[in-house]
């Protein structure tokens, strides 16, 4: 493997494991206040797939000679977390689920297309665990949705988007990793990973039952 290759498509599932990481602390966190029993159950596969996901992780990084190391320092995970202690149940659902896992995920999907077997293979399992994990946070917003009259849900909407807009900027505020040299790198171009991700958004709004047409400045 090329050593640019190898350095690059490493040091992105770095920041991988040490998301499914972070999705593992938020979901325990949330554990206590769970709304259901149903809730905590969710939260608890969710945990358990996170083990595995990272364990998949730290072993393909260990052959490729780049060991696990965290690329989110423990001031900016707290504010990560701490953000999130702050969200209520759907808010919750909307920054975890949706976002980092069902919007996330479709940056993650070309880089491992892009970087070759290895990572695709190691990347596979969290791919469709983490398609799940969206889906139950899909199911669980049209729930809410299904309950609103139409002024309440276009406050959701605002609500959602201001909610993936924010985890846009702490992502990129709390990951120092030169993402668009190492997408570059694997043949990937910044445009259309942002066009990956709005169609992804698009697609999860309309999934949900609200009008999925993204403002101009959405992740622009
Ligand atoms: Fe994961």
């Amino acid at each position: 493997m090329e050593d640019r290759i190898r350095i690059a498509a490493g040091t992105l599932l770095q920041v991988y494991a040490d998301i499914d990481l972070l999705a593992l602390e938020l979901c325990s966190d949330r554990l206590p206040f769970a709304p259901s029993a149903e809730a905590r159950r969710a939260l608890m596969t969710q945990i358990e797939e996170e083990v595995v996901h990272f364990s998949i992780q730290e072993r393909t990084l260990e052959t490729i000679g780049m060991p696990f190391t965290p690329t989110l320092a423990l001031d900016k995970r707290n504010v990560i977390k701490m953000w999130f202690s702050h969200l209520d149940w759907y808010e919750f659902l909307g920054g975890l689920q949706l976002g980092i896992e069902g919007i996330g995920i479709s940056v993650v999907e070309k880089v491992a297309t892009a970087a070759g077997p290895i990572f695709q293979e190691s990347l596979r399992i969290p791919i469709s665990d983490e398609r799940r994990q969206a889906s139950f946070g899909v199911l669980e917003w049209r729930g809410l949705l299904s309950r609103l009259n139409t002024q309440e849900k276009a406050k959701q909407r605002e609500g959602l988007l201001n909610i993936f807009e924010r985890i846009y900027l702490m992502t990129e505020e709390a990951l120092p990793v030169p993402f668009e040299q190492y997408w570059n790198d694997l043949g990937l171009e910044k445009d259309d990973l942002w066009e990956t991700v709005r169609d992804r958004t698009r697609k999860i709004l309309h999934q949900i039952g609200l009008e999925p047409d993204l403002p101009a400045s959405f992740v622009a």
